[in-house]
């Protein structure tokens, strides 16, 4: 994993957006919005994976496979969804198996984007409430193992007035210590 702001520029979300020199972002920083960060290599990784998922309380799994070749036309329309800015009133868990991406967090209060590049073997927990977007990277292939609680409740709910009014929204602001 590595974690850097990213660059606003106009153009492929799918390169890197890292400014030049890079500007990057501490395991500090994202603990300080919450976001959570394991390695563990995939070659024997299930023993590791489940100890955190028992810690954590993520009792169910699947596997997501998101690639260009898998999708065919619908694959530059689906990774534009991905990439809507939105939030979810559940944990975002991933652990990636194979091939590589970009998840975007918003720091808050700076309202900047940092871009968590995640490779395999990257354990990655989004907290609820945070407003966040994914894209693959020029590779255009990823398959990852998502984790969840209870029931999947995968709803991305966009940025807007009636999300930053949301309980989990404002439920993560006061865990951060940002707002009421
Ligand atoms: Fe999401």
């Amino acid at each position: 994993m590595r974690a850097y702001y990213f660059d606003n520029l106009p153009g492929d979300q799918r390169l890197p957006h890292d400014y030049v020199p890079s500007r990057p972002v501490s395991t500090e920083t994202l603990a300080s919005l919450n976001v959570r960060f394991w390695h563990i290599p995939v070659e024997g990784y299930e023993d590791a994976v489940d100890a955190v998922a028992k810690e954590r309380g993520y009792k169910n799994r699947d596997t997501i496979n998101v690639s260009k070749e898998g999708m065919g036309d619908i694959y530059e329309e689906k990774i534009r969804g991905f990439f809507e800015e939105h939030m979810h009133e559940d944990e975002e868990i991933r652990y990636i198996l194979s091939g590589s991406g970009f998840f975007d967090v918003r720091e808050t209060p700076s309202d900047a984007w940092i871009r968590v590049a995640v490779e395999p073997g990257d354990l990655l927990v989004l907290p609820a409430g945070i407003y966040h977007r994914f894209t693959l990277d020029e590779k255009d292939q990823i398959k990852a193992l998502r984790l969840f609680q209870d029931e999947p409740k995968w709803i991305p709910h966009a940025r807007g007035s009636a999300t930053d009014a949301n309980q989990h929204r404002l439920g993560y602001l006061r865990e951060i210590g940002v707002g009421a």
